[in-house]
């Protein structure tokens, strides 16, 4: 049986490979899947909000069921307020288990049970990405083609001479 409407929040600064790797199987489970990009991330972004989302676009295009929004705020409001039955999230290493397992069940508290969060591991390939580690990689040089989505590496070439 498929859900409905699944989340899949975050600050993707930039989309990785990681990341599309759990958006293309969490799609096959929903019959939406909602890329949610934080407006408000605790963390210091490099590329604009504008920049993000149209990373995404690109890297998402042609995949079935799959919307791409932004939001503000709390993310159990945001799930309860667009019908979120899932809330989905990519497992990399037990180091990610304590802190997903104090957000899954702080949006469980706050979303009143409505929506779930639901993990997939995250692809071995991909176990060691994250966004910070490819932005220090690419912007000092580094090879970082693969762990991003190829048009995502051929936007940020482009995009690079535009970087602080
Ligand atoms: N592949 C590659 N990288 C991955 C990954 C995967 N499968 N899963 C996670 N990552 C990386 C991310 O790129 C990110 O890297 P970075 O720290 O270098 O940027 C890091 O792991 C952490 O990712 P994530 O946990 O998704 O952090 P986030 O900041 O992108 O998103 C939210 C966190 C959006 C889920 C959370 O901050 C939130 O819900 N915010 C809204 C406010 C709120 O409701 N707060 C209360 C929460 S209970």
């Amino acid at each position: 049986m498929k859900l409905k409407k699944m989340l899949y929040a975050g600050t993707f600064d930039p989309i990785t490979s990681g990341h599309l790797d759990i958006i293309k199987r969490a799609a096959e489970l929903a019959d939406v899947l909602v890329v949610g990009v934080l407006t408000n991330s605790s963390k210091r972004c490099h590329f604009t909000l504008e920049e993000r989302l149209e990373m995404i676009d690109i890297a998402v295009a042609g995949i079935d069921g799959v919307v791409v929004d932004s939001f503000g705020g709390l993310l159990a409001d945001y799930a309860k307020d667009n019908n979120v039955d899932a809330v989905v999230r990519g497992l990399r290493a037990t180091m990610d288990f304590e802190y997903e397992l104090q957000m899954a069940q702080m949006n469980a508290r706050l979303t009143g049970g409505e929506a779930e969060t639901l993990f997939l591991m995250t692809d071995p390939k991909y176990s060691f990405v994250s966004s910070s580690l490819i932005k220090e990689v690419f912007f000092l040089g580094g090879e970082i083609k693969g762990l991003v989505p190829d048009e995502v590496y051929d936007y940020m070439c482009l995009h690079r001479k535009e970087t602080k």
